[in-house]
């Protein structure tokens, strides 16, 4: 996998943005087939959001022609719940760019039948042709997605059971209230993840830095996720500087060395 390492977090989020523009307009300028993108929530991708955003507002990049797929959406929260990533998505990007509304596609986590809900995205994602870029963060227990430790490396969309880390970590979103934070939710699997064309996980601060060194430097395993991404043929990984602290010295700067 390449390991991208930018000073700070302005400059690995805008290498993010800037690459995810360069792959929608490399493919427009090929085929009128549609971009299909995955999209991720969290603080993490915030400020590579608002300079997308930029970029449509400037005319400098379209999303009409983009079809996109969230990651995950908690089971249960109402869609209109603030912290909904249906509202988190609208709001940091979605109002802010030209993507049609029937190309978005976010799981529901209020669907009757959840099951259904899930292989139904499954499907949706397949009759595209496939997912040309996965945007996505990392947990800092390593998870991608919702894939928290111990999900398969093999695993497709699906309801999922937050670890009671991922639900601390969450927490400050819900009042710093663990309580309030939804113990389920619905997922891409690792497997959905792989699957797309190219891989570009962003990771941002010193709470990363553990996960990050042990998805690089440690074995693929289902303990942590984001090691999958060992195994796929474009995978990069874009940290900031505080993200990349645990990682050894002589792995350190080969990747400053060569990924300028
Ligand atoms: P964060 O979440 O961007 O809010 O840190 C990332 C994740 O849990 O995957």
């Amino acid at each position: 996998m390449k390991v991208i390492i930018r000073d700070h977090a302005e400059d690995a989020s805008l290498w993010v943005a800037h690459r995810i523009a360069e792959a929608i307009k490399a493919k427009a300028a090929v085929t009128s087939e549609p971009f299909v993108l995955g999209l991720c929530t969290g603080s993490t991708p915030i400020r590579t959001y608002a300079e997308l955003a930029r970029m449509v507002k400037a005319g400098e990049l379209s999303f009409r022609n983009v079809i996109s797929f969230n990651m995950d959406e908690y089971v249960g929260l109402p869609v209109e719940h603030p912290e909904s990533y249906h509202s988190f998505m609208h709001k940091y990007l979605f109002d802010l760019i030209d993507e049609p509304a029937e190309n978005i596609h976010i799981l529901d986590g209020n669907a009757p039948d959840l099951d259904a809900e899930c292989a139904k995205y499954e499907e949706a994602i397949a009759a595209t042709g496939g997912i040309d870029l996965f945007f996505g963060g990392i947990g800092e227990d390593g998870h991608i997605a919702f894939n928290e430790p111990f999900s398969s490396l093999q695993s497709r969309t699906r309801v999922v059971s937050l670890t009671e880390d991922t639900i601390r970590v969450n927490s400050r979103f819900f009042d710093n209230d663990p309580n309030l934070v939804p113990k389920q939710a619905l997922s891409v699997g690792v497997a959905t993840v792989l699957g797309s064309k190219e891989v570009v996980i962003l990771a941002l601060g010193p709470k990363k830095a553990r996960a990050v060194a042990a998805a690089i430097e440690g074995p693929m395993t289902h303990y942590n996720t984001v090691s999958s991404l060992q195994n796929h043929p474009d995978g990069v990984l874009v940290l900031d500087d505080p993200a990349a602290t645990e990682l050894r010295v002589s792995s350190y700067r080969y990747f400053r060395e060569v990924y300028k």
